[in-house]
Formats: structure tokens, sequence, C-alpha cells
């Protein structure tokens, strides 16, 4: 009996998408929340041609990216790379290498990616306490170490540079205090890594994420992840596997590691910009580049109250990445917002959950972090808004 083919024609017809055009797109200034623009030199080292993952010359790109994210990072962490995804995948891988099901999980929450830790680490079987603080707010040393007492967690996870808010949370202490309680600080530095003073070994954190598209002035899509030696001691010790497949560290650890296992195929074009990145912020230096973005964004903020604006954050608590500047009376933020877009190419980010329409988000960060930025910016929000005061 005669087999049934199916139809080497195809039944669903391509119609207008064969008349599109060669891929256009606008040149904008991104000054939002991220992604931030890319340094056009990591641009050019992403347009090279691919090579195969298990290349010896990629392998050695993969060693040196692992070298400069200690670096970037101030830590000695064996267990340093990069996550194939967004800052949200190297967030999960983070949480589901240091959780164990029915661990206690502490996260401190005082904006928008806080709430986001807690979901994942409850999809990781993690039973949940939360703390908080306003949305604008930093958490005092007193109030962390008091909850960690009080709830006497596995792991603790915090956020360094809260992208809804603009607040740097202060870490120094932390870590010896998490310590004291045997409980694993994990930090996320999404945010922070390549714009704020970090010191990851010095302040005793466990476990830390980032993204590329921000301070690091890559593209999106490749997110630095680290594991401390008390971490990896509970991930070997595991009484379960991981539950995420493609974010298991002690897999990973096989490929990023000496023994070079297959695991998956690398975004290989992502890791050549990472690594150029990073090169550009080792020959630049960190103090240099925490200097360059401190200074900007007081350039900025004293930018903005010349333009009688005010900032949603205290000077002590404000972060030189990202400013949350507070919207006038009566003004609609998001049709400022979308004008600055359309009339000057300028993108800036709306407020998030508490601070929806009520704060502007400015990003200065890494390769953007420029005075000439600043005043584009404030001459053009000053233009933008005599339309809509
Ligand atoms: C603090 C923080 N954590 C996590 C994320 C998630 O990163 P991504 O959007 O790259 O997935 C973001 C994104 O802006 C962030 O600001």
């Amino acid at each position: 009996m005669a087999t049934t083919v199916s139809s080497s024609t195809p039944i669903i017809n391509p119609g207008s998408l064969q008349r599109l055009e060669p891929l256009q797109v606008p040149q904008r200034c991104l000054l939002g929340p991220g992604p931030s623009n890319a340094d056009p030199r990591v641009i050019a080292a992403m347009n090279h041609q691919p090579i195969g993952h298990l290349d010896p010359a990629y392998l050695a790109i993969m060693d040196e990216v692992q070298g400069l994210l200690r670096y970037t990072w101030q830590t000695e962490n064996p267990l340093t790379y990069a996550v194939a995804g967004t800052g949200s995948a190297a967030m999960e891988a983070t949480l589901a290498n240091a959780i164990e099901p029915g661990d206690r999980v502490l996260v401190a929450v005082n904006g928008y990616f806080g709430h986001r830790l807690v979901d994942m680490a409850r999809r990781y079987g993690a039973d949940v306490s939360t703390i908080h603080r306003p949305w604008g707010e930093a958490f005092s040393l007193d109030q962390l170490t008091t909850a960690l007492e009080q709830y006497q967690p596995a792991v603790l996870a915090i956020v360094h540079a809260e992208t809804s808010t603009g607040v740097c949370q202060p870490l120094a202490g932390l870590g010896a205090a998490c310590r004291a309680q045997d409980c694993l600080l994990v930090v996320d530095t999404v945010t922070s890594l390549g714009g704020v003073p970090i010191f990851l070994d010095e302040w005793q954190v466990d476990l830390a994420y980032s993204c590329g598209q921000k301070g690091l002035s890559c593209a999106p899509g490749i997110s630095p992840f680290t594991m401390g030696p008390r971490a990896v001691a509970k991930l070997e010790q595991r009484r379960q596997p991981v539950a995420n497949w493609y974010l298991d560290a002690a897999l990973l650890r096989k490929y990023w590691g000496p023994e070079r296992v297959y695991h998956h195929t690398a975004p290989v074009n992502l890791t050549y910009a990472l690594r150029e990145a990073l090169r550009l912020l080792a020959v630049e230096g960190l103090e240099a580049r925490w200097q360059r973005h401190q200074q900007t964004a007081e350039y900025f903020w004293a930018g903005l109250a010349d333009l009688g604006l005010t900032c949603h954050v205290a000077q002590e608590w404000r972060l030189p990445t990202l400013t949350t500047v507070r919207v006038p009376d009566g003004v609609d933020a998001k049709a400022v917002g979308r004008q600055l877009l359309m009339d000057h190419n300028i993108e800036i980010g709306g407020g998030l959950g508490d601070l929806a329409g009520k704060v502007w988000r400015v990003g200065l960060m890494g390769y953007n972090s420029h005075r000439a930025n600043v005043d584009t910016l404030l001459q053009a929000m000053a233009e933008v808004l005599a339309q809509h005061r």
C-alpha cells in the first residue's frame, strides 16, 4: 500500500513578507533603564563570523571572559561565567542553584525586582519570607540583621541597585551577618555592575548575577553569573539535582571549566561582544569608571534642579546609574516619554509598580554615561516639558 507523504509545496504563502526591505533600525539614544547603547567597538566585535563553541579559539575567549568578569566583580570565584540569556535568566540561575526545595529564603523587597526574586524563589520550592522598605529607600544593616535572626533563612536575596526606584543598597557588613547565621547571600547586581563600586569577595557575597546591556555596554542576551565557595559546597551536597537543566551550574561548570564538556550551543557572537565590553572596562579601569558614572550623575542631578525637577531618592542612597525623576503634578509622564522618543530620538523609562506614572527613569550607564548625553537630554526635556506643563 502506498504511504501518504506530505506535499513538498508550502501551504502558508509568504505573500507580502517577500517585499520586506533589509533590516533598518532607528538610531536612538538609550537613556532609560536598559538596554543602554552598546559601545560601537562592542558591536564591531559581535560582527565577526561565529566559530564553534568547542573551538580552541572560542574556549580561550571564554577563559578571558571569566578573568575579566572576576576583575569587574572583584572576586576570585572560580565558578564565574556568562549565562546565555538576559539578566532574568541569570537571576533564575542564581536562585535555582542556591535553593533546595523547602529551603527558607528571605527576600528584601524595596522595588519591582525584589518581587521578581520572590516569585522565582517560590517556583524553586522555597519557603519565602519577605521584609520591606518603601520604594525609594534602602534597608539598614540593623534591619537586615534582625530579620536574619528572626527568620533564620538558608538564603537571603537582595537587590544592590533597584532599577525600579534608583536606590543603591549598601552591602558592607551584610555578608558577615549572613555567615553568622549560616545563610547564603544572593545579590542582584544587574544595574550596578560596571557603574557602581562592587567588592564581591570583600563583602562576602555568595552568589551574584548581572546583565550585559546596562553598565557593561554590551548587547542584551548574555549575563554574568558567579558562585562563591560556600554556594559551591551546597551545590555539591544537594539532595536533588537543580530543577532547571539549562541553568544548572553543576553541568555548566564542566563546560566553562577544564573538562570542556558540551552543554549547549553558546551564543558565540554575544560572547565576543561581552569580551570586548569587559576588555574596554578593564582598559578604563574600575575606579575611573565608577568616578565617571558618579560625576555624570551628579552633573545630571544639578541640571534637573535647574529645570525645577526633583529626584525621588535621597542623595545618600541615589544610584549613579539610574535616576528616578518625579513627574510634576498635572504632567502626563507617558506623553513626555513618547515625545522624547519620537521628536528627539531619546528613550527614557516610565515608573514601574508603585511608582508607575509618578517618576521617569533615566539611565546613564556604561558607554552612555557622559556629559554630552546629559546636556542633550536636559535640553530635550526642557523643550518637551514646556509643552506639557
Ligand atoms: C535589578 C534588575 N534585576 C533583574 C532584571 C532582569 O534583567 P533582564 O531584563 O535583562 O532579563 C532587571 C532588568 O532591568 C533589573 O533591573
